[in-house]
């Protein structure tokens, strides 16, 4: 992952380099680093940690340079391994992964080259250094054939001080001009502004930075024309407004992105080439990763129990490797809250190439998906900062399930009414309050279990992920019927076990586990929409949901496992919003 921004022009570098990464923080927070040349000198600056630690650099002067945040692939989390990283004249910071470093750098260690870090991305400095023979940007081509795997990089050259070469190839990387000044980044939002055009470098393609000029060139250095990127700055700005953290603030904005993602689909004369494929449908397939990949199994579940069209969900880093068969046919839904993740990215063009139409639910109208796919479904869920997903995953949910009903209307059978889950999402949220005097029963646990059936064990999928992410503590979202093939034997006294109940068919199945799990000392917390259930007693403490239609209650009753997660990482002292070893945008496999 890692973030990446570059600037040359007539203002100073260091505050546009420290102000962009601070924007790509999401992209990877464990160190960071600048580089600035002053006219004469290259000063580099790196700190493990987050961007914030670099503040100091703010002062340096000049007109050129690059930065960098990263999350760690090769190499631990250290100054040493920050970015940039220099090989004689050629310094540079880079996103993504070089499979072949290994090789390179026994290479380059033969020819008796010394290295300073244990990255990937350093072994790149080195092979541009060799493979320069007085066109800089043509080393940067030159070097980038020998990379195998993926990269978005910047490079300095001492020779050039007012240059910046860039270079893509399955990492995502945007340039940008307005008057006086270049820049380059991972991201749209760490160089939007008024007045500056941005474009995206295509896979494979390479950008000079020069003298208030772009160039673009493919990889024999042929000159291709620009992509322009369409955006607005509004949408960029997230601010805390009163809350502590993003994630409770992006919680409490889920009625109001359900009620925006209520599309109705046969009305819609926008989706209308996109309904036209659906209705000839016979095979739905969903490719997505993390909590995305949750909303895939909730909404395969509602297009099947609704729409009776057979719907396969896969985990899109196994999807891209196991030769998948694409029936005649299928509609391909790659869900990815930011568009850019690698694997699922990936997923969606074998899809498409074998034949699907694809579909993208994204929340990034610019993003790399979305220049992919057939047909854009935007989540319209505004940006998400914290790097557990909340509001994105009930965004996703909602669209998802609006294009069942669709489906479902279309082939004449009933259709739940979707139009409820906005208000019921509003109570959930008010009722979700009560978890905050669960924290301390989950505070010593070794393990939680989240335990459900039919559409509530998707929801239980999602809140042990939330749990894990930003609490630390091991977590599993079980199927309840299946615990007693083995797992059953980790409950312990006092093991926090969070039931999610609202399906009526299956309401008492899933009371037999927790009479079961309950038999052999474990806590339970109920989440329920079934108040007789509440009185049980094997019931610790229990929230109750508000009615909501069976096939879609995962988008409300997810609700209060967030708000479990979100008050457990603060009673642990964790920053919610910055889980450790995590990023919000996986762009590496
Ligand atoms: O941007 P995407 O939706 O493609 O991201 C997929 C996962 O990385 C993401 O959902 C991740 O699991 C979340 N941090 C979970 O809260």
């Amino acid at each position: 992952m890692c973030g990446i921004v570059g600037y040359v022009g007539e203002k100073r570098a260091a505050p546009i380099l420290l102000d962009g990464l601070q924007k790509l923080e999401y992209r990877g927070y464990d160190s960071a680093g600048i580089a600035v040349f002053d006219g004469k000198i290259l000063h580099i600056v790196k700190k493990k940690g987050r961007v914030k630690e670099l503040e100091p650099a703010r002062a340096l002067r000049g007109n050129c340079g690059i930065g960098h945040t990263r999350w760690a692939t090769h190499g631990a989390p250290s100054e040493k391994n920050a970015h940039p990283h220099t090989y004689r004249k050629f310094t540079l910071v880079h996103n993504g992964i070089i499979e072949n470093a290994h090789i390179l750098r026994e290479e380059c260690l033969s020819r008796g080259e010394i290295f300073s870090s244990e990255t990937d991305s350093e072994v790149i400095a080195h092979l541009i250094s060799d493979c320069y023979e007085g066109n800089f940007a043509a080393a940067v081509c030159e070097a980038s054939k020998r990379l195998q795997g993926s990269f978005a990089l910047a490079v300095l050259f001492g020779d050039c001080p007012g240059t910046i070469v860039c270079a893509r190839r399955h990492s995502p990387l945007v340039v940008g001009r307005e008057k006086g000044g270049l820049f380059v980044a991972s991201d749209v939002p760490a160089i939007a502004a008024e007045g500056v055009e941005i474009f995206s470098l295509g896979d494979g393609e390479f950008a000079a930075l020069h003298a208030g000029e772009i160039q673009f060139f493919d990889e024999d250095l042929r000159p291709v024309l620009p992509h322009p990127v369409e955006y607005s700055c509004k949408e960029d700005a997230p601010a805390l407004g009163g809350y502590r953290h993003f994630m409770r603030k992006e919680m409490s904005e889920i009625p109001a992105v359900l009620r925006k993602n209520s599309v109705d689909f046969l009305s819609n004369s926008q989706f209308s080439a996109f309904c036209e494929v659906l209705c000839h449908a016979e095979y739905i397939q969903i490719v997505a990763c993390g909590t995305a990949y949750h909303a895939g199994l909730c909404a395969a579940y509602a297009f099947e129990k609704i729409c009776r069209v057979p719907c396969e969900v896969s985990i899109a880093s196994e999807y891209r490797y196991r030769d998948p068969i694409v029936p005649q046919n299928t509609v391909c839904f790659a869900v990815s809250q930011s568009g850019e993740t690698a694997d699922t990215l990936a997923a969606a063009q074998i899809a498409r190439e074998k034949g699907a139409f694809l579909a993208a639910v994204t929340n990034v109208a610019y993003s790399s998906l979305t220049r992919i796919s057939d047909a854009v479904l935007l989540t319209n869920a505004g940006r998400e900062v914290a790097v557990a997903a909340t509001k994105s995953f009930n965004a996703q949910l909602m669209l998802l399930y609006g294009v069942a009903a669709f489906l479902a209307t279309k082939k004449g059978r009933e259709v739940p009414p979707l139009a409820e889950l906005p208000q019921a999402a509003a109570g959930a949220l008010e009722v979700s309050e009560e978890v905050r005097g669960w924290t301390a029963h989950f505070l010593s646990a070794k393990s939680v279990f989240f335990l459900g059936r039919g559409a509530d064990y998707f929801t239980a999928l999602e809140g042990s992920l939330k749990l894990k992410e930003i609490t630390y503590l091991p977590s599993e979202g079980y199927p309840a019927g299946e615990l007693k093939h083995g797992t059953l034997a980790l409950i312990e006294k006092n093991t926090p076990v969070v039931a999610v109940v609202t399906q009526r068919e299956l309401a008492e199945k899933t009371m037999n586990a927790v009479h079961e799990v309950y038999a052999r000392g474990a806590k339970i917390f109920l989440v329920t929409r079934f108040e007789e259930l509440r009185a049980r007693k094997e019931v610790f403490a229990s929230v109750l949901l508000p009615a909501c239609p069976e096939e879609f209650s995962p988008a409300v009753a997810v609700i209060p496992l967030q708000a479990l997660a979100y008050y457990l990482s603060l009673a642990r002292g964790n920053d919610p919003d910055k889980p450790r070893n995590l990023a919000k945008s996986v762009t590496v496999e």
